[in-house]
């Protein structure tokens, strides 16, 4: 009867340490299935020129699946990144996505990063994918014509 107890709290513990094991499986789950950019996607060359039409039309999609985290005007403050905690880049400053290509913005908008889980790859046509590409750019012109001096309070 005095071996009961040890037994029992070794077995519990056992049981506890294989579904705390599955829960963290799960968690890695996503990240792991993230398709990886290879160096042509990275290369990839924007067939797509920005238009007055193509924008509007990328608009429209970017208020539906994008504002509520990049925020309407790419400053990366929608009320979901707020509720996730999300820090996400201030697109409407032109250096923030100066070192990337418009291939790796198109891939990560295609099937998503990190938090940003998806993506719109499964959702839209490549021609809207490459519009969301120029809209994405185009917060970061209107921006630097709207306000020449950076917001950033140490400099
Ligand atoms: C759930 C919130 C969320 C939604 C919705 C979302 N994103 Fe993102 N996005 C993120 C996060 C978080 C990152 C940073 C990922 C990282 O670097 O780990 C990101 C990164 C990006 C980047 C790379 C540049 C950068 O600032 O890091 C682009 C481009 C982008 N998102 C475009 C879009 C577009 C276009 C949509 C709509 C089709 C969209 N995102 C929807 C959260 C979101």
């Amino acid at each position: 009867m005095r071996k009961t107890l040890p037994v029992l709290c070794a077995f519990l513990f056992a049981s506890f340490g294989i579904s705390y094991a599955g829960a963290a499986f799960l968690q890695d789950k996503p990240g792991s299935a993230e398709p990886k950019m290879t160096p042509e996607d990275v290369a990839k060359k924007n067939p797509i020129a920005a238009t007055a039409e193509g924008l509007a039309q990328a608009r429209k999609l970017y208020g539906y699946d994008c504002a509520m985290c990049h925020g309407k005007d790419g400053d990366g403050k929608g009320d979901l990144a707020a509720d996730m905690k999300l820090e996400l880049h201030d697109w409407r400053d032109p250096s923030t996505l100066e070192k990337m290509t418009d291939g790796e913005l198109f891939f990560i908008i295609s099937n998503g990063k990190g938090k940003m889980i998806g993506g719109e790859g499964d959702r839209s046509p490549e021609k809207m994918r490459w519009n969301l590409v120029n809209l994405v750019r185009s917060f970061a012109k209107k921006g630097a014509a709207e306000k020449p001096k950076s917001e950033s309070p140490q400099q």
